[in-house]
């Protein structure tokens, strides 16, 4: 008797802990989501003045985002530290958000 209650014991135990691991799944599925979001803002915030909403617009010399061939840790790399006309904004923007401004350029890729 003892032993079937500790087996039964240890089921529901194993049960809830699988319910636990989707449900986790589940929050990480929206944080990623609102990654992409706060890309988009920061990109209008700080990049369509000179870049377009569209990646293309050229203003001031600006690389078309849609034809360029950087990497994703390349662009990091140049929002962080600007070039020529481009600013630098490593002071401007943290770490994760010049990350996550960096993957919505690779979106604007034609
Ligand atoms: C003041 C205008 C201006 C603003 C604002 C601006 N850029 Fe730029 N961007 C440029 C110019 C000019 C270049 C070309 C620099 C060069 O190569 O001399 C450039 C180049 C780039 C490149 C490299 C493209 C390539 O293929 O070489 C990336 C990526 C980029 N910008 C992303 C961004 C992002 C992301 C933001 C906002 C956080 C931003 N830029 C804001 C002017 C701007």
């Amino acid at each position: 008797m003892r032993v079937l209650l500790l087996i039964s014991f240890f089921t529901i135990v194993l049960i809830s802990c699988t319910q636990q691991e989707t449900k986790k799944n589940q929050e990480d599925d929206k944080s990623k989501m609102k990654e992409s979001i706060s890309g988009i803002e920061i990109f209008q915030q700080n990049c369509v003045s000179c870049h377009g909403a569209a990646g293309n617009l050229g203003t001031s010399g600006a690389k078309n985002l849609q034809t360029s061939k950087l990497t994703k840790s390349e662009i990091v790399l140049q929002v962080t530290n600007g070039k020529g006309m481009m600013s630098a904004y490593k002071n401007l923007l943290s770490e994760e958000e010049i990350e996550h401004v960096s993957e919505y350029v690779l979106t604007l890729r034609k």
